[in-house]
């Protein structure tokens, strides 16, 4: 029975940090993505302390542009994507203070189109992930009053298929990454009575293969990161008892490079970040021994979520 490699994981995030390592395994307009991923799944296995907050903070805040967005990189165009991740770092790191709240509230605001949906940039492209990067960083800085969450909700419901399943846009084929972003956007939202749990349960359950992996749409192969965009969907519908997590676990662990640390999508593939992240989140959502509990919306460890919403210095205050 395979274990968890947990010391040679740590030790393979840490070595990516050396820059030109780092480099070349998480490309240079994404940095912002591959320090939310390696970071995260630091603090779930217990050893964040380890990184240099200081620096990783220092570095963050020169990616914030004047419109209060943030790039992946240093340089690079504000996103979405890379505005949330950033507000994750920081909540890591306890520095929400760091930054102005309502700047990047108004940058967020000034995505969202008439029809609720959210573009990712100035340039328009339109996704539910968008709507989760918006929903989901908002509730963090507790600015979600800055946008029409009513609009925002109704549009992901829009993009809700035959199958229970959400896509990327209304009539858009139900994927497995979409549908966490889609659930998890109603679950911060307080709008999961847009959820069809038993039928989109169904269609979970069915992603799990003979191997015990899961894939992300009927007839792909497996993948690791699966582990996360399924299983973070059917914890939040409370579904989870309906795969085989034995069999999920043992796979996820076979991916693992027992040698180097780090996991890959399958068995015997290279490892990267992404994956690394994923797959130890997976575990953590199965109640892996050793490793912090995750926040199934939120995707940030649970201690780090209940700090922002009900700790010491904001007192017991509603999510909204
Ligand atoms: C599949 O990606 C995953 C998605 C479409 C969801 C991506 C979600 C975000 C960017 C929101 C932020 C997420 C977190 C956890 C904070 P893929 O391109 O690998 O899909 P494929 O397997 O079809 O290639
Ligand atoms: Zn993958």
């Amino acid at each position: 029975m395979a274990t968890l490699h947990l010391q040679k994981h740590v030790d393979y995030i840490k070595s990516l940090d050396k820059k030109s390592d780092f480099d070349s395994l998480v490309t240079e307009h994404l940095r912002m993505s591959g320090a939310y991923w390696g970071l995260t799944a630091m603090d779930l296995m217990g050893h964040l302390a380890d990184m240099d907050a200081n620096e990783i903070v220092a570095w963050l805040l020169k990616c914030q542009h004047d419109c209060g967005g943030f790039g992946g990189n240093h340089g690079h165009d504000p996103h979405v994507i890379y505005t949330l991740n950033a507000v994750q770092i920081l909540a890591l790191f306890d520095k929400l203070n760091a930054v102005d709240a309502d700047k990047i509230a108004a940058y967020i605001a000034g995505l969202q189109n008439e029809d609720g949906s959210f573009s990712g940039d100035e340039w328009g492209e339109i996704d539910t992930r968008f709507s989760y990067c918006a929903i989901c960083c908002l509730s963090l800085l507790k600015r979600l009053d800055k946008i029409d969450l009513k609009k925002a909700t109704d549009f992901v419901a829009r993009c809700k298929n035959f199958d229970g399943g959400f896509g990327c846009t209304p009539g858009g084929e139900s994927h497995a990454g979409q549908i966490f972003c889609c659930v998890a956007a109603l679950a911060i939202a307080g709008a999961l009575h847009h959820v069809d749990k038993d039928l989109l349960g169904w269609w979970l359950c069915e992603r799990q293969v003979k191997s015990g992996g899961l894939n992300g749409r009927p007839e792909k192969l497996p993948d690791v990161c699966y582990s996360w965009w399924v299983l973070s969907s059917l914890v939040i519908m409370n579904r989870v008892h309906w795969i085989d997590k034995k069999k999920l676990e043992e796979f996820i662990l076979d991916c693992q490079d027992s040698e180097n640390g780090g996991i890959s999508d399958r068995p015997d593939d290279a490892v990267d970040v992404f994956h690394t992240f994923f797959g130890v989140a997976g575990l953590s959502l199965l109640e892996y021994p050793g490793v912090k509990a995750i926040d199934p919306a939120y995707a940030l460890p649970v201690d780090i979520v209940d700090r922002i919403f009900y700790g010491q210095e904001n007192g017991f205050t509603d999510k909204l």
